[in-house]
Order: structure tokens, then C-alpha cells, then sequence
């Protein structure tokens, strides 16, 4: 799943590619339709569902379709790579400790929107990423991994944005891998 641009969605179908994960991608599902990462699917040949949530009387409704979706594709574990809306407990129920996220701090520091700005607002000297497992409260389910990332006085925003996805990059993929056998079925 994602909304934005998509360079973590890449990392872990270049994981796969590379026989560093062993996974297959039956599809991305996207919420907005023109956004890096449909582009980057349809670059790697990924089959993509656009969920538009602005056509859903609300965020459960949305979640059922995903739902949906995801059981006709029969998938085993369900990736957040940059799905930027709160999800329900439609989907995490649906997919219990089988939704995964990646966030770009390191939890439970800097929850919600704009972690990076959080931190270097909060004036800390490392931050990171976290990728941990969905539950029904925020960015607060339980961790599987996490990579840490200097926060450099110069730093701005873009600068440590671009050093925290560098990591994400490397541990959304490996920490999959690590994961992948309390996920697969029979
Ligand atoms: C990442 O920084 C991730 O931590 C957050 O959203 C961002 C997505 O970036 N959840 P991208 O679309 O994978 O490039």
C-alpha cells in the first residue's frame, strides 16, 4: 500500500528481484492515482489497484474494500509503504500481526504526521526508522526492527529525510525477509 512516492515500494520489489526477499507482489494498492508509486509499479510490470479514499463515506468503508482486495489476491502480509491515511480495525483485524509499517522515526519518539520534522523540532541527535507491526493505535504496535540516523546540525529538513529513507530502504526489505516465515501459510 501506498500514496506517495514510492521508493520504499521499489526497495522491496528490488529486494525480491534481487532474491534478497522471498516474496511474491501480487499488487500495490495506491490511493492516489497519478503518485510515484503507481508509476513505479507499472515500470516493474506490478499490477496496481488505485482505492481512492475521497470515494468512501468513510475510513471503514475504505478499509473493506482493501480487505477485499487483499483476500482475492489471497496474501499472506500486507505492507504499509507509505500509506499516508489512519487505517481501521476493519484491516488490522482482517490481517492480525500480518500489517506491516514503516515510519520514519524511532518509535515510540515523533508518532504521526511529519516525524522528521517532529524531531528536528524536538532538537534530538539521532532519530531513525522503525518498522513495526499495525495495530489499532497509531504507529504504536509493536516493533520489529528499527535503524538509527545521525541528525546532523545543518541538517534540514530534506537532508534528513534523504538519510532516514536510505535506511528505510535497507530495513523495510531485510526486516521482511527476517519476519517472512510467521507469515507464510501452510
Ligand atoms: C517514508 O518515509 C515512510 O517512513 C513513511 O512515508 C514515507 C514514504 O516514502 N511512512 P516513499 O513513498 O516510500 O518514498
Amino acid at each position: 500500500m501506498a500514496s506517495g512516492n514510492g521508493s520504499n515500494f521499489e526497495a522491496i520489489v528490488q529486494a525480491v528481484q534481487s532474491g534478497r526477499l522471498g516474496a511474491d507482489i501480487p499488487l500495490l494498492v495506491v490511493n492516489n492515482k497519478n503518485c510515484g508509486a503507481h508509476q513505479r509499479a507499472d515500470r516493474f510490470g506490478i499490477h496496481v489497484e488505485v482505492v481512492d479514499h475521497r470515494g468512501f463515506p468513510n475510513r471503514e468503508a475504505l478499509d473493506r474494500q482493501l480487505v477485499g482486495l487483499f483476500q482475492s489476491h489471497q496474501v499472506d502480509v500486507v505492507v504499509m509503504a507509505g500509506w499516508m491515511r489512519i487505517v481501521t480495525d476493519v484491516l488490522v483485524d482482517a490481517f492480525p500481526e500480518r500489517l506491516v509499517n514503516i515510519h520514519p522515526s524511532l518509535l515510540p519518539s515523533f508518532r504521526g504526521l511529519d516525524a522528521v520534522g517532529q524531531a528536528l523540532q524536538a532538537g534530538v541527535s539521532i532519530s531513525g526508522c522503525t518498522v513495526h507491526i499495525v495495530t489499532a493505535d497509531l504507529d504504536a504496535g509493536p516493533i520489529l526492527a528499527q535503524a538509527a540516523v545521525p541528525v546532523l546540525p545543518a541538517d534540514t529538513h530534506a537532508s534528513l529525510s534523504g538519510r532516514v529513507q536510505k535506511q528505510e530502504h535497507v530495513l523495510l526489505p531485510a526486516t521482511l525477509q527476517q519476519n517472512a516465515h510467521r507469515w507464510r501459510q501452510g
